[in-house]
């Protein structure tokens, strides 16, 4: 192996995410109840290693009919506030701005995202997308055509791009099976998951922020893999 191909697979890490004292105002390892806009504006520009963002998104309440996806589940999922395009589009550019140099954002995206395309929300941001990992939930969902099992997490990297010395875990399997949460929120994502991507690509005791925390999945895998949290839903 070259010596650069060894820096590539090394577990080090070479950068360390700048220093940060959180405002006042965001309590960290809470579930702060809050717009996510208003969070982000709180928050100094290079700021933290890693964001996480699950935007309740409307693509594809327009194109589907949900179906026999069952009346509890689709009353929980219409009850939360849908987020217009330029919302989104605005917190993946707020994001931006608070992310250190090299830091990462994860995107949760379904299918009808990852096909139709997101480059509309990465507009104006220094981000671009270096990886994908497809969350396979074990569990069997609608589809005219074929049925769901499963929903994607972008892997956005910040300019400088890299992966040597920056990303330090070489087990995580691009397909990733687990189940989803059982918290009552209905779009809860895996918690060992978020957990193995957060540590690839932060040190113990960095901050992580998810601006539309849902059921707070990305709080307790922060608290799993000892990083601290800072994040927000409307709901708290
Ligand atoms: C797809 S869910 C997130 C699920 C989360 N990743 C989890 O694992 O539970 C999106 C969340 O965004 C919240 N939301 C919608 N608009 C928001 C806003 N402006 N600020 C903060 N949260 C918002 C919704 O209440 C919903 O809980």
């Amino acid at each position: 192996m070259s010596t650069s191909a060894a820096g590539v697979f090394s577990g080090e890490r070479a950068v360390e995410a700048p220093p940060f004292r959180p405002p006042r105002r965001l309590r960290p390892n809470a579930r702060l109840a809050m717009d996510g806009l208003e969070f982000l504006s709180l928050l100094p520009g290079e700021a933290v290693p890693v964001a996480f963002l699950d935007p309740q998104y409307r693509g594809v309440l327009d194109k589907l009919a949900y179906g026999n996806e069952g009346v509890a589940r689709g009353r929980r999922r219409s009850a939360l506030r849908q987020m217009p395009e330029a919302t989104i589009a605005e917190f993946v550019r707020d994001v931006d701005r608070v992310l250190a140099p090299s830091g990462h954002l994860f995107l949760w995206v379904d299918k009808f995202h990852l096909c139709e395309g997101f480059e509309a929300w990465l507009e104006g941001t220094a981000l671009d997308v270096v990886d994908l990992v497809t969350w396979d939930k074990g569990r069997m969902g609608m589809g005219y055509r074929t049925r769901r099992t499963a929903e994607y997490c972008a892997v956005l990297q910040k300019e400088p791009r890299k992966a040597k010395g920056v990303w330090k875990a070489h087990d995580i399997p691009d397909v990733w099976r687990e189940k989803a949460p059982r918290t009552g929120h209905p779009h809860g994502k895996p918690v060992e998951l978020q957990g193995a991507l957060m540590a690839a690509v932060s040190n113990e005791g960095d901050y992580v922020i998810d601006p539309a925390a849902g059921s707070f999945s990305v709080l307790r895998a922060a608290r799993n893999r000892g990083r601290a949290f800072l994040g927000c839903d409307l709901e708290g």
